[in-house]
């Protein structure tokens, strides 16, 4: 049994706990926490790009109409006025945006934007940005990463925070200011982009720890993640895609989005996949087409060399062949409840990333706002934190042996005879089935009856392990998420039951 104290805890090692970290006083102690390895989570895979703010009027409109006018003004506000100057700190750490040849940035454009404003490195943008900011991570004395580490719980007291964590044993690390920086929720669903560790773990912790959470019910569906019936994580077909001319199909070879919006396969991407869900509906299909086959093919291999290679290696040449994709889960636009400096509602306990619900994105986010989100919203906790004095709390052994006896007690005498595998696979299927794109209440109301019995019979089976939190916090945030859809009774941005009205698509 370890117990350590630090400055500063950051939970996960994405784009949003990387740049917090960086940004915090050198002289301060941090401990980053990941549940797999350096760098790893949904950061890494951004294809796109990261927005900036070359015209703020425009991007402020676009972001807005996106949300669906649901946003805090005020955080839009605070994102473009700070956007500039986080930008040029991830290219003093090293990021490499694709430029012309005269070194001019590149700009694209992706679903709801009026104009090409997104910088980009090539289809790998993630990749690059979380390239740079693990070497600089890697290079600093103050911050220590503890790799393959799963945060279970943060019991939050009045001077520091306690964090505890299961990697090779049961750990408790105290500080005063606690990062949560887990990424989104993608695997309560069965087909999502991300990656296999993103289970909503941050704000599940959260919500155990009594910080507010909010807008769960606005989950945002990409349009086109690749069609399969048997990956764990569908691979995404970026939106700059299309940005770049790709259209969409239906199964019959016809385009369709002009029958849906103005903007067409460049709307809103709410919209897009609403769109999507009505024509598989119409046809009958699991998939559509994305085609870029009247795009230069040197220009596609060399602007998505990615993606390209991805297809080939399943058997597609995107130059001459359709792809099937299908509305996939992509990304959170709820979460733990910030204020515009990170804040929870507990003292010292901060969010930021896909888990914070700032309110950029409000009902529905506008693509490639979340990276520039994850750096302003970090590099605000870091000035917030570096503002704080250094903890005087010392923590006595007896405070320890307290702490991890009153943890421990709760699972005395408790052996979980569930099959936790088991009961993940079947509420993947019901987010799939009942809680996707369009949603009825009935549905709703029948699956959170089902999710509450699951729950009830995890809590009953109590177990110290990472994999049973990991499952808990599948159903905590799935519950969550059951919860605000059923409580939201109009359909704004990516909520949108079949039982409510909404005459027009269009906005
Ligand atoms: C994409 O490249 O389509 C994803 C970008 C985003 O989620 O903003």
């Amino acid at each position: 049994m370890d117990c350590l104290k630090y400055d500063v805890i950051i939970i996960g090692t994405g784009i949003s706990g990387l740049f917090t970290a960086l940004n915090i006083d050198k002289r301060k102690n941090i401990l980053m926490l990941t549940k797999k390895a350096l760098g790893s989570g949904s950061s890494e895979l951004a294809q796109g790009g990261i927005v900036s703010c070359i015209d703020k009027d425009s991007h402020y409109k676009d972001t807005l109409i996106a949300g669906s006018y649901y946003n805090e003004k005020d955080a839009i506000i605070t994102l473009q006025d700070e956007s500039e100057d986080s930008i040029n700190k991830l290219i003093e750490l090293g990021v490499d945006f694709d430029k012309d040849e005269s070194g001019n940035f590149l700009y694209t454009k992706e679903g709801g934007h009026s104009n090409a404003r997104i910088l980009h490195h090539k289809d790998a943008t993630g990749k690059e940005i979380i390239r740079a900011l693990t070497d600089k991570v890697r290079e600093r004395k103050n911050i220590k990463v503890l790799e393959n580490t799963s945060v279970i719980d943060i019991l939050s007291k009045k001077e520091i925070n306690a964090v505890i964590s299961i990697g090779d044993s049961l750990k408790i690390f105290y500080a005063k200011s606690v990062v949560i920086a887990t990424g989104g929720i993608g695997q309560v669903y069965k087909n999502t982009t991300n990656p296999l560790d993103i289970t909503g773990d941050g704000i599940a912790i959260a919500s155990r720890a009594g910080i507010n959470i909010c807008d769960m019910e606005f989950v945002q569906f990409h349009p086109t993640g690749m069609y399969s019936v048997d990956e764990e994580r569908r691979t995404l077909i970026s939106e700059a895609v299309r940005g770049e001319g790709a259209v969409l199909r239906n199964i019959k070879g016809e385009r369709f989005m002009e029958k849906y919006h103005e903007m067409k396969e460049l709307a809103p991407r709410d919209i897009v996949s609403i769109s999507i869900f009505k024509e598989l509906i119409e046809t009958n299909s699991d998939y559509i087409f994305l085609d870029v086959t009247h795009l230069d093919k040197d220009f596609i291999k060399n602007r998505f060399p990615n993606i390209y290679e991805k297809c080939l290696s399943l058997g597609i040449d995107i130059s001459k062949d359709y792809v099937k994709v299908s509305p996939t889960q992509h990304y959170l636009m709820g979460g733990i409840e910030t204020n515009l400096n990170g804040r929870t509602n507990l003292n010292g306990i901060f969010a930021c990333g896909e888990c914070a619900r700032t309110g950029v994105h409000g009902a529905n986010r506008l693509a490639s706002n979340s990276l520039l989100e994850g750096i302003v919203f970090a590099n605000r906790i870091s000035r917030e934190i570096n503002s704080i004095s250094f903890s005087e709390a010392s923590i006595s052994k007896e405070d320890l042996e307290k702490d991890l006896k009153l943890y421990k007690g709760k699972f005395n005498n408790f052996n979980c005879i569930l099959d936790l595998d088991d009961i993940k696979d079947n509420i993947k299927e019901i987010m799939e089935k009942y809680v996707g794109v369009i949603k009825n209440d009935e549905n709703l109301t029948r699956s959170l009856d089902t999710i509450n019995k699951i729950k009830q019979s995890l809590e009953n089976n109590l177990k110290l392990s990472k994999d049973y939190f990991e499952v808990i916090n599948i159903v905590t945030v799935s519950k969550l998420i059951i919860e605000g859809a059923i409580k939201r009774k109009e359909n704004i941005g990516a909520h949108f039951k079949a039982d409510l009205r909404r005459d027009c698509i269009v906005r």
